[in-house]
């Protein structure tokens, strides 16, 4: 691992115990495991991420949630050759009506995508590229919903729930299923 490397994973995981002493977890491993998500202990989902100096980590029991994911970006415009990328056509075509710039509405898509690939990867074990989903963003209730036509996932999509907040300098997202 690179330093950067090592100090991103080691804070995600400080993040993690710290979250789970809050279910009234002891500190436990949390290795990497398949696809690369974190392995919870027995009965308890989770999600992690990190970006620039900070990391941030959400826990739930399995009893209340099913599965979850979380992201963290900085709130600046994403960069506009990823637009392309990583927004459909009709979502780019909607971010001209949400009351914020435009490219930085592009960044909450791709943090929505991002919550949703974690919050789904544990239960349906599928790599997703971006256009495989569609985020529709509800800037009043500060929510969002995903969809999607891959049979492998539309189901699962249509029981996503999602949010999202700006905090300074942050955009954070999160993704669950009940
Ligand atoms: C997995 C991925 C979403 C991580 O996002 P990122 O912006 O690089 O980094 P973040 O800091 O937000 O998240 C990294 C953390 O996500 C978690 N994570 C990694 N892969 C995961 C997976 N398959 N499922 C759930 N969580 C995962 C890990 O905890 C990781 O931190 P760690 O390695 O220190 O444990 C990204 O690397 C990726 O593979 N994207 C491609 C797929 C995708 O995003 N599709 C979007 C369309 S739906």
């Amino acid at each position: 691992m690179s330093e950067k490397r090592r100090r991103e994973f080691t804070a995600g995981r400080h993040c993690a115990r710290q979250a789970l002493a809050h279910l009234g977890h002891e500190a436990v491993a949390l290795p990497i495991g398949p696809g690369r998500a974190p392995v919870w202990p027995p009965g308890v989902i989770g999600s992690i991420s990190h970006t620039g100096d900070f990391a941030i980590a959400a826990v739930a029991r399995k009893s209340d949630l099913r599965s979850l994911g979380i992201d963290l970006e900085s709130a600046d415009p994403l960069e506009p050759d990823l637009l392309k990328l990583v927004c459909r056509d009709e979502e780019q075509a909607a971010l001209t009506s949400y009351d914020v710039d435009p490219r930085l509405g592009a960044k909450l898509i791709f943090s929505a995508k991002e919550s949703v690939y974690k919050c789904l990867w544990p239960v349906t074990g599928t790599f997703l590229e971006f256009h495989a989903i569609g985020i529709r963003i509800d800037p009043i209730a500060s929510r969002f919903t995903a969809y999607g036509e891959d049979p492998l996932i539309e189901e699962t999509l249509k029981i996503v729930c999602g949010g999202y907040r700006r905090v300074g300098s942050l955009l954070l997202s999160c993704a669950w299923l009940p």
